[in-house]
């Protein structure tokens, strides 16, 4: 768990939901479509911020347990939330849940803001507790192609170096390496886009969940 001194979150928790509304709206229903279409029943949020996304699933009848390693960030969203959602403060790359727990996860602008390695982890340990036949659905940055989403790409950067050192260093390393695709294949997962957003910057994409659980050393 980390301390309070390291909750990269602190400053932005109370800013957050204001900033990114506006844009993650539409993502947001997107991914709660996919769910729907899918017919799945239990949902994990992984890196669940703020706790919207799972305040829509569990708004439309899912079964929602969500987990974040920002105190501040979990606390706004154990204050907004009504009763039933259930939300632990854990590492994403060390989920306490069983192997094949939920039907389906999410994993929403969080990867992007890893380092490589920190990555694989959460990747791997969420494709652990998602069940064979369900779906891990991640919405985050892609490489952009063409001059629109190249030009679109400075807001995001400015954005990004908002967040922090770090968090920008990743974020620019994860687009360089095109996203989560090269990572995806790595781990011999199969995906498919759904959807692009942010003007081709960022896309809602869905990966087969095949039951393996995966450990990385
Ligand atoms: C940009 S926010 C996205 C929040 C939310 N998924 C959304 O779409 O609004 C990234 C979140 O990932 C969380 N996070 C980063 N690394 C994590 C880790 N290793 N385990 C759990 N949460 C993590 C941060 O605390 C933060 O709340």
């Amino acid at each position: 768990m980390e301390t309070d001194s390291g909750d990269r979150y602190r400053r932005l928790a109370p800013l957050y939901d204001g900033l990114t509304a506006p844009f993650l709206w539409s993502v947001r229903s997107d991914i709660r479509r996919i769910v729907q279409e899918c017919g799945y029943r239990t949902v994990l949020d992984v890196c669940c911020g703020t706790g919207r996304m799972a305040m829509m699933l569990h708004g439309s009848g899912f079964s929602v347990s969500a987990v974040d390693l920002s105190p501040s960030m979990l606390a706004r969203a154990r204050k907004n939330s009504p009763p039933g959602i259930r939300y632990f403060l854990e590492d994403a790359a060390r989920l306490h849940f069983q192997t094949a727990s939920f039907d389906c996860a999410i994993i929403s602008f969080a990867l992007h803001e890893m380092n490589p390695s920190k990555r694989m982890h959460v990747l791997a340990e969420t494709s652990r507790v998602t069940r064979k036949g369900g779906a891990i659905i991640v919405a985050d940055y892609i490489r952009p192609r063409g001059m629109l989403a190249n030009g679109f790409r400075a807001v995001v950067n400015i954005v990004e170096r908002i967040a922090g050192k770090d968090h920008h260093a990743n974020y620019v390393t994860f687009v360089r390496e095109g996203g989560l695709e090269p990572l995806a294949a790595g781990l011999g997962m199969k995906l498919t886009v759904r959807r692009r957003a942010f003007m081709d910057n960022a896309a809602v994409m869905v990966i087969e969940a095949n039951g393996t659980p995966r450990t990385l050393i």
